[in-house]
């Protein structure tokens, strides 16, 4: 039935996005960009994958029985795959959130009942409470759970080499020059770049990191220097986490805050696609590598999450003024 799009349930309807050619944004660049339509999963972003896929390896092998409380930390569209997975397969979730998620991700957490602990955003790193170190903490306090663990859990880059990268490669068949993507987790990164050089070597694999987060520094020169907070959501960190892979990657660019939702706007308003922040840095890295090349190229990124998303953040006037970045 798989044809017709028929699914037993809203599960099986996860992955198997649409990939879309950008023709409004483009004008002017003769290179061909493709972008996956992520934000077209269930729950609205590509972490319904990594939830689903984690979950069900967990069941395979014993980690994890029915009824039980799932924990993570995330900024928001993991948990809301994991609500997904919990609610269709009968568990529990908790979320560990920075108090700086958008209104709209906790509205949507809220609605589906999960359990939400904030923590302050601007702590710093190495703090006990910050956001890395406490899900660790609660988790080691709550006798039964299961902790995902999306940051160092490898599964999340398998989600990818045996989901997203093999469906990139068939949509495009096989004929790609570039990839891009943004990093958080690194898992998408990790298993598509992995599965597309198995693929064709030649491929070239761009990542893309926020001013503030650590990769790219990392990446251009080994060390890992203390940076910064950026606000967009699902990229970059301040920690080298187990699941960033850079052996695939061939270079790394950086983007600010201001371009990276400046791009975004752009991609509401010039081609109706109605991505997240997370999407608008893909896409300045892709517009940034297809001005730099000196013959046409099939360029393909990712579009991770919704515009619905960041309503009251990135398009609304009053929220990017306040931050400076009008
Ligand atoms: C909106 C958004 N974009 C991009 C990413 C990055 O994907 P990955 O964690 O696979 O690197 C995330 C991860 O949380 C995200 O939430």
């Amino acid at each position: 039935m798989k044809d017709k799009r028929t699914y037993n349930s809203v599960l099986e309807a996860v992955g198997n996005t649409p990939l879309v050619r950008l023709n409004k944004i483009t004008n002017g660049i003769e290179s061909e960009i493709f972008a996956k339509l992520e934000f077209l999963n269930p729950m609205g972003s590509i972490k319904d994958r990594i939830a689903k896929y984690m979950i069900e390896k967990a069941e395979k092998e014993g980690r994890i029985k029915e009824g039980q409380l799932i924990i993570e930390n995330s900024s928001g569209n993991t948990a809301l795959g994991l609500a997904l997975v919990a609610i269709q397969k009968g568990y529990k979730v908790k979320v560990v959130v920075r108090d700086s998620l958008s209104k709209e991700k906790l509205d949507q957490l809220r609605a589906l009942d999960v359990e939400i602990h904030k923590v302050d955003h601007t702590l710093p790193p190495e703090s006990p409470d910050s956001y890395n170190n406490i899900t660790p903490h609660i988790v080691a306090q709550t006798p039964g759970c299961f902790f995902p663990d999306q940051h160092n859990n490898r599964d999340n880059n398998e989600t990818h080499y045996y989901t997203t990268g093999p469906e990139i490669w068939e949509q495009m068949d096989g004929r790609i020059d570039y990839f891009v993507a943004g990093m958080g987790t690194g898992g998408t990164m990790g298993g598509v770049s992995r599965f597309l050089k198995e693929k064709d070597p030649h491929i070239k694999i761009i990542g893309i990191d926020p001013a503030g987060s650590i990769f790219y520094d990392y990446f251009h020169t080994g060390k890992l220097e203390k940076e910064g907070k950026s606000l967009i959501e699902g990229l970059g960190d301040e920690f080298l986490i187990g699941c960033v892979d850079f052996s695939n990657i061939d270079d790394m660019y950086r983007v600010t805050d201001k371009e990276a939702f400046h791009h975004a706007r752009l991609l509401v308003r010039k081609e109706g696609i109605m991505a997240g922040g997370s999407s608008g840095a893909a896409l300045f890295g892709v517009l940034k590598l297809a001005r730099s090349l000196d013959k046409p190229a099939r360029i393909v990124t990712i579009f991770p999450d919704s515009a619905s998303r960041y309503l009251s953040t990135i398009f609304n006037d009053k929220w990017m003024q306040s931050k400076g970045l009008l």
